[in-house]
Parts: structure tokens; sequence; C-alpha cells
């Protein structure tokens, strides 16, 4: 089935041979097979469906390369604590936070749960996101992470969505296991990671190395084995305290480091070094009501490739909308608008490692597009709270359309 795309006002796309993010006037885009088949001129033949932009922008699908979408429940009680003045950490300590989450999680009714992810799983295309990476970590048991994996696993094969899985079961510790650590690494270890393996359950393994959590020699004990058993690496790192896990991240070659807002120019050295992708998250912060956001201009000014991501859950960011994100990268963060698409959707892919799929729009890319109802893409951070996407192309096939 053979499409164009014609009357682009704009056609902002990254450039691998310019290596830099463009902005194309009076350009069509052709699509065979759901993929990009050329972007020019003058493209029309007699057997395509005709698309009409209208003038408006198009941009690459969204890609969001940090969610955790498997949970049971939200956490409103948590959002209201904090509002009232009582911080993330204390409130985890509490008995709140991710343990909270596993506990509903592990009790819950599979099938609901199943239905909860699927209702999130099928809105990521209304705020343009085409491709997602998506974190398991709300079980904390080698049956409820499994769980968590394949509920992943058959939207992965069953929805339009590109997904792409990782193992968190190193996310907390358990309240089981909250007094004896080494027999919780020994279950992730010994159990779980090569189940997880063996059924093809995740592309990636991520801890939680954090002050309070995992320290850099329990992530180093987990991440090590995860790597031999052909797992890529990400780590949430330098949240709230630069203990050391991104300098861990380098040593192991992960494709990612995330959160990073305590990051300093050691922790940036490393990423350099490394050639580790750094994720920032800034709606976090925003959501943890912090004023401290990660130093993404100064990473970017060092060349880094940064990424965007909503890192999406029920404790510290309720948000799906990469829209938002780019908003606030831009206030927050210092990055202009056209870095911070980029940073959604070509640096977003390689931090996945699948820029020869997604994350920009050139011949031979999937036709994973979005057009906006705006004529110039500097309109995508400055609708903030934006009403949804107008339109979203999956493969080249309407996944979504929002025509208000
Ligand atoms: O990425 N930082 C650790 N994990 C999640 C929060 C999970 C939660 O509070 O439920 C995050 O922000
Ligand atoms: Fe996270």
């Amino acid at each position: 089935m053979k499409k164009l795309i014609k009357n682009i006002g704009q056609l902002v796309t990254y450039d691998e041979t310019a290596k830099e993010m463009v902005v194309l006037k009076n350009v069509e885009m052709a699509i065979n097979d759901g993929i990009v088949s050329e972007i020019s001129t003058d493209l029309f033949s007699p057997e395509m469906e005709i698309i009409d932009a209208k003038g408006h922008v198009v941009t690459p699908g969204f890609v969001d390369p940090h969610t955790h979408p498997v949970f049971y429940q939200t956490r409103e009680k948590e959002f209201a604590m904090r509002v009232a003045g009582k911080d993330y950490m204390e409130i985890a300590a509490a008995g709140g936070g991710i343990k909270a989450s596993a506990k509903q999680l592990r009790e819950g009714d599979p099938k609901i749960l199943e239905q909860q992810v699927k209702k999130y799983i099928d809105r990521f295309f209304c705020f343009g996101t085409t491709t997602i990476e998506a974190k398991s970590g709300y079980g904390l048991s080698t049956e409820s992470e499994l769980r968590s994996l394949h509920i992943l696993k058959k939207f992965k094969e069953e929805h339009d969505l590109d997904i792409y899985t990782t193992f968190l079961g190193a996310h907390e510790y358990p309240q089981e296991y909250k007094d004896d650590h080494g027999t919780y690494i020994d279950i992730i270890v010994g159990e779980m990671l090569p189940k997880v393996v063996k059924e093809g359950l995740a592309e990636f393994c991520d801890v939680f190395c954090e002050e309070g959590v995992f320290n850099v020699e329990e992530t180093r004990r987990i991440l090590e084995p995860a790597k031999s058993l052909g797992l890529g690496i990400r780590i949430h790192a330098d949240e709230f305290k630069p203990i050391g896990g991104v300098q861990l991240a380098a040593k192991l070659g992960a494709f990612s480091v995330d959160h990073l807002i305590a990051s300093e120019d050691d922790s940036i050295d490393a990423m350099i070094t490394g050639k580790v992708v750094p994720i920032v998250l800034p709606a976090t912060t925003f959501f943890l009501g912090k004023d401290k956001y990660a130093p993404a201009r100064r990473m970017w000014d060092k060349g880094l490739p940064v990424a965007l991501a909503t890192d999406f859950n029920p404790g510290s960011s309720m948000t799906m909308s990469m829209q938002f994100v780019i908003t606030t990268a831009c206030l927050k963060l210092g990055l202009l608008p056209l870095e911070s698409l980029q940073a959604a959707t070509y640096n977003a892919a390689l931090s996945l490692r699948i820029t020869d799929k997604v994350g920009s729009l050139a011949k031979g890319k999937q036709a994973d597009f979005l057009i906006w109802d705006f004529d110039n893409y500097q309109g995508i951070p400055y609708h903030l709270a934006a009403l949804p996407v107008p339109k979203v192309f999956k493969k080249g096939k309407k996944v979504w359309e929002f025509n208000k």
C-alpha cells in the first residue's frame, strides 16, 4: 500500500548525514508498506493514497525510552502528602512508594492488572508516542515480576505500539527482604534473570542504584550476570545522590543512565568515556515538587546525545505526555525547542539502539509520524497542557486522530 503525505508545512527530523535536526519545507513524504520510501518533491503517482497535512508540521512519532506502565493502582495520596510537605524518599521509607505498589500488584487480580496495563498502552498514541521502553519492577518476586513481563510481552506481540521491555526486579527491596539484601539479590540472579532470558521476556535489565535502595556493589552483582546473559544494561542513577551508578554504567557499557538530577562533572565525564546515553526525566523533578533539574544543558554542550523520557509511573511521574516533557526541557533544562525534539525522538531511539528503524523520518525508516495542527515546530513546547496530538501514524497506519 502506497501513501503520499503532501502539503507539509515543515517536516522536522534528525538528519543522520548532517548529524543535526533539519526543518524541511516544500517536501512530500512517500510511504510504501509502512516504510518511508522517499522524502522529496513531486512524488505523486496514481496508485497512492493521499494524506493532506494542510500546511502543518510533521515530526517523527515520539520515542519514550523510560516508562513503568505495569502497576495495579495509582498513588494520589502520596502526591497529596508531598504537597503537604513530605519528601518522596520519606514516604517510601514509611512503607509508601514502590513497596506499596508491589503489595498492590502481588495481591491484585491478574486480569485487572492486564486491563490496567492495556488502558495505558492504548493511550500512548494519543500523546504522539509511537515507541516505548517499558519496565517491570512493581512485583519484586519471581512470580509477580514474570507476570508483569508476560503482560508486556503479550502487548508487544499484539499491539501496534512498539514496546521494548526491561526487567527491573531490582527496583526496590521487597518488604520480606528489607534486612536481607543478599538473599533478594541471589533470587534475582539465580532465579529471575535465567527465567527472564529463557522465556525471552526482556531486552534490557535495569537497577535503581541509589542511597537507601541498591548500592553500587549490589547493582554490579545484578548487572554483570545480566550482561553475560545477553541483556542490554540501563541504570536509574544519580537521582538523589551521585553514589557511582553512572561510573558503573560506563564500565559495563550500559545503553543508558537515567534520572541524573544529582550528576556532577565526574558523572558527565564517565558518560562520555563509556558512550552511555543520558536519559533525563524533567517531568519527574516537576512532579516531585523539586527545584533541582538534571544538568542536561551541560551534558548537551559536552557533546552527549541527551534523551528525554516521561518516566511514566504512579509515584514520581504520572504523565505519559512527551509534549509536556519537551516543554519542561525547554523551560527547566535550557534545551532549545529543536534540541528537545531531537532528544524526544532520535536520541531517545539511540538510547535503545533502534535508530535504524525509528526516531527520524528518512528513506528506509518506519513511517511513524505525527501531523500537528500548527505550522511551526516551536508550537510543540509552546502549547502547554495541550489537547491530544491531532494525527498519529504508526508504520504508515493512522492509529489516532483528534479533531477539535
Ligand atoms: O523512575 N526512581 C525510581 N523509580 C521510579 C519511581 C517509582 C515509584 O515511585 O513508583 C522512577 O522515578
Ligand atoms: Fe524510572
